[in-house]
Order: C-alpha cells, then sequence, then structure tokens
C-alpha cells in the first residue's frame, strides 16, 4: 500500500492507496490558521508537523505495516518556510493566500520589469507567490532574513522531517518565482535578485522521483521495521491532475476549493498571452497553464454559513429553482482580493443588479455562477485551447447544481470522478509510480483513474 500526504491549508488529509488505486482509508486533522493583519495569513510549520505525524500514526493503526511501500506529498503552494541555521522555524510560514507583498511585486514587475522577471520564470510576480514574501521578509524583518539558511514550502517542510532530505519538485517550486520553468531549475538571476544563496534553495526532483527515504527515528517511531522511499510529490494542483487523470491536453481540471483552479495541461512548454495566467511545470514531467481565483467554494461557505444558517440542503434546492443567469443578478466573488486575471488585491466582492423581485435562492444561485464565470474569467487568457473534457475536483465538486453550471459555462463536457479526493489521491499514486519506477505514467493513469457519470453541456444555457 501507499501513503499519500495532502498538506491543505485547513487540514492535513492522508490517504491509504492500494497498488491497482483502490482507496484503503483516508482521514483528515485540522489545525489553525491565523490572520495576524487583515489580507494576511499564516500558519505554524511545527503545529503541520505534529498534526501529521500525529495522522500518518493514526491512519496505519490496523493496517499491515509491512505492506507500506511508498509515501509521497501533496501541498497549499506558495508558502513561505524558513529555517535557521540550527533548522529551527524562524517565523510563521506565509501562505499563499497572503496579500501582504504588493509592494515587493511591483518592485519586481516595474522596477525589475515583468518581461525579466517572466524570461526568468515564466511568470510575473503575484502577491501569493513565494519570492515577493522572501523579499517582504528582507525589507520588514531583516533580523529574520538575516538568520535564513533553508528556504522551503509547505510539503517539503513535512518530507524533510520524515526523510531528512532537503528536497523539492519541479511543480511546486514553479510556484516559488525562483524556478526557471522551462529548463526546470533553479533561475540564477532570481537568486541574485533575491539576495539569498543557492544552498539556502532545496535539491529539484521530478514529483515522481524518489527523493530520500525514512529517517531511522521516524520508523522507529512509527514501529516500521522495512526501508520506505519518499517521492518529492507535487503543489496541490498538480496532484489533483494526476488524482484526476488530468495529464493530456484533451483535458483541464477544474478544482472547486477554498481557491478555485483551471488546471490546463501542456505537452511542450509556451507562454500565455496574459501573464497573470500561471505557466508551471506539471507531476507528469510536462507543463501546464493554471489560473487561479482566490475564493471559490470559500463563497459558498461566506454566503451559506455566516450571512445564513448553515442550511446547505435547503438554500442550494432554492438556488435550484433560480433560473440559469440568477435574473440578471450577478455575483462578483473577489472577497479576498483577487489573483488570475485581475491579479489585485483590492479588488472586492458585491452583487450586482440586485432588485425588490430578486429571491435568496436568485442570490445563492449568483453566488454559484459568480463562481464559474470567475474562472471561465481565466480560462479564456489562453487561445488556441481544445479540451473536450472537465475534471472536477474540491469540495464543490459534489454539488450536482455546481457540476452543471460549470459545465454550461464553459460549454464542455464534464466527467465526475470515481474517486474526488484529488490531491491526496495524486500523491499516493505518485508514491507507487516512484516506488515502481513507472515509465508510462499518463497510460497508466487511464487505466487506474475511473468515471462514474457524464454531464452534457447544454447550448441555450450557455448562450444565456
Ligand atoms: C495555487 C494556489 C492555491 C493553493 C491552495 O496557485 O495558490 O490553489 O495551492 O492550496
Amino acid at each position: 500500500m501507499f501513503l499519500g500526504i495532502d498538506l491543505g491549508t485547513s487540514s492535513v488529509k492522508l490517504l491509504l492507496m492500494e497498488k491497482d488505486g483502490e482507496v484503503i482509508k483516508t482521514l483528515t486533522k485540522d489545525y489553525s490558521l491565523s490572520f495576524p493583519k487583515p489580507t494576511w495569513a499564516e500558519q505554524n510549520p511545527n503545529e503541520w508537523w505534529e498534526v501529521t505525524k500525529n495522522g500518518i500514526k493514526e491512519i496505519l493503526q490496523n493496517t499491515d505495516k509491512i505492506s507500506l511501500k511508498g509515501i509521497s506529498f501533496s501541498g497549499q503552494m506558495h508558502g513561505l518556510v524558513i529555517l535557521d541555521k540550527d533548522d529551527k522555524v524562524i517565523r510563521p510560514a506565509i501562505l499563499w493566500c497572503d496579500q501582504r507583498t504588493e509592494k515587493e511585486c511591483n518592485y519586481l514587475n516595474n522596477e525589475i520589469g515583468v518581461k525579466k522577471i517572466s524570461e526568468y520564470t515564466g511568470n510575473m510576480a503575484l502577491t501569493g507567490f513565494t519570492a515577493p514574501k522572501i523579499l517582504w521578509v528582507k525589507n520588514n524583518e531583516p533580523e529574520n532574513f538575516e538568520k535564513i539558511r533553508k528556504i522551503m514550502l509547505p510539503k517539503d517542510y513535512i518530507s524533510y522531517m520524515l526523510s531528512g532530505e532537503f528536497a523539492t519538485d519541479t511543480s511546486d517550486a514553479s510556484g516559488m518565482l525562483i524556478l526557471d520553468v522551462k529548463n526546470r531549475k533553479w533561475s540564477d538571476e532570481m537568486i541574485k535578485i533575491l539576495e539569498i544563496k543557492k544552498e539556502y534553495l532545496p535539491e529539484i526532483f521530478e514529483s515522481y522521483e524518489i527523493a530520500g527515504e525514512l529517517k531511522q527515528e521516524i520508523m522507529d517511531e512509527l514501529g516500521i521495521t522495512v526501508k520506505i522511499p519518499v517521492a518529492a510529490g507535487g503543489g496541490d494542483n498538480a496532484c489533483g491532475a494526476i488524482g484526476a487523470g488530468v495529464v493530456e491536453e484533451d483535458k483541464i481540471l477544474v478544482s472547486l476549493g477554498t481557491s478555485g483552479v483551471v488546471f490546463i495541461p501542456q505537452k511542450k512548454w509556451s507562454l500565455p498571452e496574459k501573464s497573470s495566467m500561471h505557466t508551471f511545470c506539471d507531476s507528469s514531467g510536462k507543463y501546464h497553464f493554471m489560473g487561479v481565483i482566490l475564493s471559490a467554494a470559500s463563497c459558498l461557505k461566506w454566503w451559506i454559513e455566516d450571512i445564513h444558517d448553515g442550511n446547505y440542503a435547503k438554500m442550494l434546492d432554492e438556488a435550484e429553482q433560480s433560473p440559469v443567469g440568477s435574473n440578471n443578478l450577478f455575483f462578483l466573488p473577489y472577497l479576498t482580493g483577487e489573483r488570475t486575471p485581475h491579479s489585485d488585491p483590492y479588488a472586492r466582492g458585491s452583487f450586482i443588479g440586485l432588485t425588490a423581485a430578486h429571491t435568496r435562492g436568485d442570490m445563492t444561485r449568483a453566488v454559484m455562477e459568480g463562481i464559474v464565470f470567475a474562472l471561465y474569467d481565466s480560462y479564456n487568457l489562453a487561445d488556441g485551447l481544445n479540451p473536450d473534457t472537465i475534471r472536477i475536483i474540491g469540495g464543490g465538486a459534489k454539488s450536482e447544481l455546481s457540476r452543471k453550471i460549470l459545465t454550461d459555462v464553459f460549454n464542455i463536457k464534464s466527467e465526475v470522478l470515481a474517486i474526488q479526493e484529488g490531491p491526496s489521491y495524486g500523491a499516493a499514486l505518485l508514491a507507487l509510480f516512484g516506488t515502481e519506477n513507472e515509465k508510462n505514467m499518463d497510460e497508466k493513469l487511464k487505466e487506474i483513474v475511473k468515471i462514474t457519470d457524464i454531464i452534457e453541456p447544454d447550448l441555450e444555457n450557455h448562450e444565456e
């Protein structure tokens, strides 16, 4: 069996899988998230580690540990974890959804210049990315900046604690704005701009490559007696794409989680026309474009749980009664600023077009449609795409109405996955592929990833 660990924003999700892709069991364990100032978001890497370690112990309970053959990771992307000379965490991790780096992004995009930054990395500086966070620490906490000896991403901290290997993978490293994405290696120019040293950065692997094995002390603590290889793993969206079998250009992935993502596989390297679309390595050795909206399912959560009484069944039923287009009511989902396509931390949410005739059902439906329209804006940044299928993951994939709205707005058929775990499932598959040294991942995924339903788009609804 294989263990996938997805270090998310609100919880870590663990998944044990058989060699044939069958899920044995899953476990979710929560941790805290702090917002020290409006638009800031931080977490304590030591808490990630404690919760994850306990989760591993718990999920392995009552299993035949001897049959555990490999471990790999998925993780929230872009977070900055910095360690000092004694491997101590210097300050809380600054997360992907943190918006404090506007000044640093302006410096990178306007003073150094977006042309150069994109030549070095394939991307423009966006507030969530890691490099602007390093500059923020340099500008605002020079004493912490001086102490830095290791810079890593959230999941890589867990991998480091388990294996002792200072490693990352190309898909997650793409979101740092330090990787030369095209050539899958660190950019010397970015290292110079950030005034850091190359040895502060981890060794780069492909997601499916074995980066190390469990440390002896961890094996002892977990009661494991044989060596367990650890594959490098990937960013949560790249792992989600593996778990959904989205690795070729005929399919796209939409993730409806806290953030919303349109993930567009690309066989060869190219730059999208508009640069707020990310160009990253994927977890199968190729590339992908990605548009990210900062508030997706979280908008619906805000509307149903914070503004109303949390009765999902009732409110989704009301939304179902509202017609396509929500009676001309629109919702902009920019509750925490926006990344793609606007790259604007000051963007704000709103309902537009309210009249006394609108019902709560119209408003709920407008929220759901607004999230999908924002994703469609991202998708439309890339030219010349011709996918014939969407696969959906994340909490939002569970709602039939969300899936229908997405299918109609994109006017592309969507497939419902038998296993909707996404990132943690992708991580377990990477552990399998790495351990087995699988050379034909794309074909293997066609065998393993199963669908249970197909939703066809309705052209009339699409026009509306
Ligand atoms: C991707 C991104 C988010 C986080 C969420 O660029 O910022 O999807 O990875 O975990």
